[in-house]
């Protein structure tokens, strides 16, 4: 079964933007580099739109044939982590827009408003909009980190498992762009 052009640039797009993201998300919150925020954010809600497309078109496609004879343990495995995965490249961005919108940050792409900010012609402070939906989406956002990192170092070790031991097309096919 040969992936299709969408399904595989998509998965480009995504793989490495949420990779790109979950270093910059660590970094810049780690060490308060308040200027990396509204890169981090506009490049997570753009990664939202791809997302939601990829969901689509699974829908449409349905998930890749396994290549191989593997066991139902590893097919369960396999199943689980894309279920995981592709759930996490919308709940992630989403729960970040939940933060900063209901915070009162507003949601910007590079500077084009998508929602307002609020904030204080006094102090200068975000005034939240829904502290309840900010603070359920501040939870979520870090909640999130370590269950990602874990499939994205599951999946990556299938991938690999795939092409070392089995030496089978399974990364070939995905990462084929001719
Ligand atoms: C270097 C990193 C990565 C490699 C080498 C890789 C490799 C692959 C391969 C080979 C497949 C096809 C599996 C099959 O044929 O059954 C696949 C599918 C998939 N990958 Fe990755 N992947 C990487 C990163 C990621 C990341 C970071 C995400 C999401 C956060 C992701 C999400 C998915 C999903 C959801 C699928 C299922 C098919 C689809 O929806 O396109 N991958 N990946
Ligand atoms: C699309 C995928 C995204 C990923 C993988 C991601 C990842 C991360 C990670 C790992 C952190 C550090 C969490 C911590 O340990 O404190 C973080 C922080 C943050 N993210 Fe995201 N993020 C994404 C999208 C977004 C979006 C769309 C927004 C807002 C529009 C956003 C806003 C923020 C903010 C404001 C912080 C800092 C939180 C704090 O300082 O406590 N993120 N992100």
């Amino acid at each position: 079964m040969k992936l299709s052009s969408r399904t595989k640039i998509l998965h480009a797009i995504v793989a490495i933007s949420m990779i790109l993201l979950l270093i910059i998300g660590i970094y810049m919150s780690e060490n308060e580099v308040f200027a990396l925020y509204p890169l981090h954010k506009s490049i997570g809600v753009i990664v939202f739109a791809f997302a939601m497309l990829r969901i689509i078109i699974r829908i449409k496609e349905g998930w890749p044939k396994v290549i191989g004879n593997a066991s139902k343990a590893q097919m369960l495995m396999a199943k689980l982590v894309h279920w995981g995965l592709i759930t996490l490249t919308a709940l992630y961005p989403a729960s970040g827009m939940m933060m900063s919108g209901g915070g009162g940050h507003g949601i910007y792409i590079f500077g084009v408003e998508l929602l307002s900010s609020n904030y204080d012609d006094v102090t200068g402070k975000a005034m939240a909009l829904n502290e309840t939906v900010a603070s359920i989406g501040h939870t979520l956002h870090e909640a999130l980190t370590i269950v990602l990192i874990l499939f994205v170092v599951v999946h990556i070790a299938g991938a690999l498992k795939h092409h070392i031991f089995d030496k089978d097309e399974t990364i070939k096919r995905m990462f084929s762009f001719r």
